[in-house]
């Protein structure tokens, strides 16, 4: 799986069920990243997009609800992401990405660079992945690809 996402310096992607900027080209490039991928989203950025995104096969994460024209996942623990392709998209919210982070092999992440109060934050994932390349950077943001790192090598016993 692969996460998109984006967040300010202090990490934070959302304030109240809404993103808190507006920053031209980056929905466009939300869209150009996912567009014929399955994406899988927390009931509450579904509510807050408003309705199944064209072009892709929309997953809800829910306990108890549905919707019409979405697919819902009711059981993150159970999620099997090898049954789908092309590869899924996780797409949030905060609450979907800290329990996924660590089942994505790669992340989309753009930093904004200007702050913004929040409420809801992207984890700490810099620890576990490793900065691949910048895709796209502009004067309010840098698109980045974040790799998995590999596990260091078992050290070899030489005799
Ligand atoms: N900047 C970005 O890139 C970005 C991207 C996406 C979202 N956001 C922001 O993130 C915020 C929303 O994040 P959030 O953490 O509040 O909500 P969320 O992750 O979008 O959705 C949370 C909901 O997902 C369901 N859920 C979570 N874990 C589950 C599990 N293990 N099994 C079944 N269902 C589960 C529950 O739905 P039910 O209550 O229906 O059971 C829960 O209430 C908003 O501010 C939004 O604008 C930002």
């Amino acid at each position: 799986m692969i996460a998109i996402a984006a967040m300010t310096p202090s990490r934070v992607i959302g304030r109240g069920s809404q993103i808190p900027w507006r920053i031209s080209g980056e929905q466009k490039w939300f869209k150009e990243a996912t567009l014929g991928h399955p994406i899988l989203m927390g009931s509450r950025t579904f509510e807050s997009i408003g309705r199944p995104l064209p072009g892709r096969r929309n997953l809800v994460v829910s306990r108890n609800r549905s919707w019409p024209g979405v697919e819902i996942v009711r059981d993150l623990s159970t999620f099997d992401p090898t049954q789908y392709s092309p590869e899924v998209f996780v797409i949030g919210g905060a609450e979907i990405y800290s329990q996924l982070i660590d089942h994505c092999r790669e992340l989309l992440i753009t930093r904004v660079k200007h702050e913004y109060d929040g409420d809801a934050y992207f984890p700490e994932f810099e620890s576990k992945f490793r900065l691949v390349e910048p895709i796209r950077e502009t004067t309010d943001y840098v698109i980045e690809r974040w790799a998995r790192q590999r596990r260091a090598p078992a050290r070899q016993c030489i005799a």
